[in-house]
């Protein structure tokens, strides 16, 4: 029976869903092996979180753990950075340099955003991953290191092999365990744990008056979607906390500042503000099936004007005058018809003036806003390609209008 409990404790992960435990489990079977590990999810599921948890639970803890941002690094400097150079090797290398891999010598490297690496770079990744060897730029000699590799990625590395963009050998290198990472809407259970956990650091260390959040405020934001996950979770909780300073925590308070998250300038008010994947998609679905109506509507008044051989153009009066067509030929749906001073018009506005291409538009950008900007997430949703969806962003001129700080 391991001891979940105590890594918990040691680790600070937080959570009791099943998710959670899933992962804590994994990080219990892999610490002390000495096994490359690749944590993939989402930005802000906790990866860095994760990635030092293995390196706490390992027989390496007491060496060091380098992190390593690979997306951060310059593509020119990126080998130097890991492998180290020697002296003079190129312009501003006025002294030899050891490299992480070298500093990380017995204990853990961390290779944050792999996905980000140059293909040259991976080559050489690979290496170090099969045998610990790598060698400084700029010199001949082959040196050895002994570290164990983490590495970390929000892409999809699998997609990423697909494009040519990463190694397909480096990719199963480095997959031989992978620990997902779950999204926050996946385990909304946990939300209330962190909450309390992250209201009472955040209260404690700025001495600010705590008095909880109500059950109901922990509701609403289980409603909610997190696209930025716990990262973003934490900021909102720190930031209600000192708008609302002292105040016991309400559905209501809560509320008013996802609004606000939402509704940035350029945003209409009337969009939808706490979104989950069930309203999205209701959402979407709607309007869909608006369009479908709209549809409907205009075969009826196809037929109706065809019928009676009326020069037909009724897109440019959104409602048609039954009274000028035969009374005799019958609706089928009352919904459809809408009936103003005593005229009878057909309802082919069900949707207002908003042509197929609007649609798309307006469909587009609210999934983008749904899904913080992200063009990957947002095009699988929609079912398109990412090149497609990039075309659809500059034809409709849809450039993130939502700045959120992470
Ligand atoms: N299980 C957890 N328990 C407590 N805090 C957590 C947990 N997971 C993440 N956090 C907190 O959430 C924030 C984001 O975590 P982390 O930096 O590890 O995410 P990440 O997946 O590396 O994100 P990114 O992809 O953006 O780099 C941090 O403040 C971290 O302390
Ligand atoms: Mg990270």
């Amino acid at each position: 029976m391991i001891d979940l409990t105590r890594l918990q404790k040691v680790s600070g992960i937080i959570g009791t869903s099943n998710r959670i435990r899933q992962v804590l489990e994994m990080i219990n079977q892999v610490s002390d092996v000495d096994i490359s590990v690749l944590i993939t999810g989402e930005s802000g599921t906790g990866k860095e979180v994760v990635a030092k948890a293995i390196h706490k639970n390992s027989k390496r803890s007491k060496s060091s753990l380098v992190i390593v941002n690979c997306g951060a690094i310059p593509e020119g400097i990126i080998e130097s950075e890991l492998f180290g150079h020697k002296k003079g090797s190129f312009t501003g290398a006025s002294q030899d340099r050891k490299g992480y891999f070298e500093e990380a010598n017995f204990g853990t490297i961390f290779l944050d955003e792999i996905g980000e690496t140059p293909l040259e770079t991976q080559v050489k990744l690979l290496r170090v991953l099969e045998n610990g060897e790598f060698m400084r730029v700029g010199e001949a000699r082959t040196r050895k290191t002994d570290v164990r590799i983490i590495a970390a990625t929000n892409k999809n590395l699998d997609t990423l092999v697909k494009k040519n963009h990463f190694r397909e050998d480096l990719y199963y290198r480095l997959n031989t365990v992978n620990i997902d990472l779950p999204a926050l809407r996946n385990r909304v259970e946990d939300i209330g744990s962190f909450v309390e956990r992250f209201a009472l650091e955040f209260t404690r260390s700025n001495d600010i008056r705590y008095r909880g959040f109500l059950p109901d405020a922990v509701r609403t934001l289980k409603q909610y979607d997190w696209p930025g996950n716990i990262r973003e979770l934490k900021h909102f909780v720190e930031k209600i906390l000192v708008l609302e300073r002292g105040e016991r925590i309400t559905s209501e308070m809560v509320q008013k500042e996802m609004s606000k998250v939402y509704n940035t300038e350029g945003i209409s008010n009337s969009l939808p503000v706490i979104v989950n994947n069930e309203s999205n998609k209701a959402e979407i679905d709607l309007m869909l099936r608006q369009l479908f109506l709209l549809k409907q509507d205009t075969e009826i008044i196809q037929k109706l004007l065809v019928g009676r051989s009326i020069p037909t153009n009724h897109s440019e009066n959104n409602l048609t005058n039954l009274n000028t067509l035969d009374q005799n030929i019958s609706l089928p749906k009352k919904s459809m018809e809408i009936i103003e001073d005593g005229f009878r018009y057909i309802r082919d506005d069900a949707i207002g003036d908003i042509s197929i291409k609007d649609l798309e538009e307006e469909v587009i950008s609210r999934t983008l806003r749904f899904f913080n900007n992200n063009r990957r997430k947002t095009a699988r949703s929609l079912g398109m390609s990412e090149r497609t969806l990039y075309r659809k962003i500059e034809e409709f001129g849809l450039e993130p209008k939502i700045n959120r700080s992470k």
